[in-house]
């Protein structure tokens, strides 16, 4: 079991082990205690948020035998042979037990051809089977196949259950790691949970002392929300504090590319609170109660315009960095850029 990768090892092997998805979970084990078992299921939702996770324990709470249990993976078996093999195979009854479960994964990549024949099998399954589709992209699946699904959408996973998660199997593997580190690896998540833990064990490889954020910041490129924070803050004072703090992110070897990246998300979130202060909620899975003030307040410091502005500026810079003789130099023309038209706003105000 120890060299197992983390991400198997702790694949949740109960239901009260499975984060973030509970409007998923609640229904399905409510309809396995009133014998409600549908025949399939459509399970969408980003990498990594428990789509095969949960199927699998579906299966077993039915009482499928390993046996039975058949995973079909779509990206690699496009063709409708493998699913004519699956609609054949329906028809047997159970090794053991009361059913037989089948998980197509990345169900979206079926060709048409295998979805018709997988249609024929869902409009009249066998008492024993049950299917689960999952895919990340429900809006390939033929309306034909949606309406003779129940549909569950799972949830990008927020920033502190990942973090919580991932603090639970540091205890576990004795895996010596900062508060910050874990938060910081689960905020580069993107909500998946795979990414995280994977990228735990990676850390776990590469540093035998105690992880460190800037051990997380080094090995993936993440940018922690400080540095997001300052260069907003450094933008509103002005041109020359913003390059101050350009060049200091240089030395330390910041990812300029990967800084932009998070800058213009942290700059859509201002954006998004000038609009409107309501629309940060979007943002409540990915930054604390602390973080989201820090945006409330920063968002004072700007204009509408001047955010909008922005955002497009620098993520022109972020396109640019590629191609760029000096790493740094878009991040710069773009901070001039704002800050400048910032002063000139903020002039034109004290005039009128
Ligand atoms: N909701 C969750 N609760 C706890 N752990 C999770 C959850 N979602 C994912 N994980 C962790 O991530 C790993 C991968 O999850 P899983 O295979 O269920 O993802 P998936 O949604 O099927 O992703 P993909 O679309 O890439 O197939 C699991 O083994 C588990 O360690
Ligand atoms: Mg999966």
């Amino acid at each position: 079991m120890s060299n197992l990768v983390l991400y198997r090892k702790y694949r949740p092997q109960e239901w009260r082990e499975v984060i973030g998805q509970e409007h998923v979970t609640r229904t399905l084990i409510n309809a396995i205690k009133f014998g409600h078992i549908g025949h399939a299921y459509l399970f969408s939702g980003p990498r990594g948020t428990g789509k095969t996770t949960v199927a699998r324990l579906l299966a077993k709470s039915v009482g499928c035998a390993d046996l039975d249990l058949i995973e079909i993976d779509a990206a690699s078996n496009r063709g409708i042979d493998e699913i004519r093999e699956l609609r054949d195979g329906v028809k047997f009854a159970p090794s053991s037990g009361n059913y037989k479960v089948f998980i197509v994964d990345e169900a979206h990549q079926l060709t048409k051809e295998a979805f018709n024949a997988l249609l024929k099998t869902l409009e009249e399954p066998p008492a024993h089977a049950i299917f689960v589709l999952a895919t990340t992209e429900a809006n390939k699946i033929p309306a034909t196949i949606l309406s003779r699904v129940q549909h569950f959408a799972f949830k990008r996973l927020s920033v502190s259950d990942i973090a919580e998660k991932l603090k639970k199997i540091a205890d576990e593997e004795k895996i010596k790691i900062s508060g910050d580190a874990l938060r910081l690896i689960a905020s580069s998540a993107a909500g998946g949970c795979r990414d995280a833990e994977s990228t735990l064990e990676q850390l776990r490889v590469w540093s035998d002392k105690n992880i460190e954020k800037s051990d997380v910041e080094e090995l993936i490129g993440a940018i922690d929300f400080e540095k997001v924070k300052t260069m907003a803050d450094c933008l509103a004072g002005g041109a020359k504090q913003s390059i101050d703090y350009i060049a200091k992110m240089t030395e330390n070897g910041t990812d300029m590319e990967a800084f932009a990246k998070a800058f213009v998300s942290h700059l859509r979130k201002i954006l998004f609170v000038k609009v409107d202060g309501s629309l940060l909620n979007l943002m409540s899975q990915e930054l604390t109660p602390e973080q989201m003030e820090t945006v409330k307040s920063q968002s004072q410091n700007f204009s509408l315009e001047t955010v909008s502005r922005a955002v497009k500026a620098f993520m022109t810079a972020q396109n640019d960095i590629k191609r760029s003789p000096v790493p740094s130099l878009p991040i710069e023309l773009a901070a001039v850029e704002i800050a400048n038209s910032q002063n000139s706003q903020i002039k034109t105000q004290i005039e009128n």
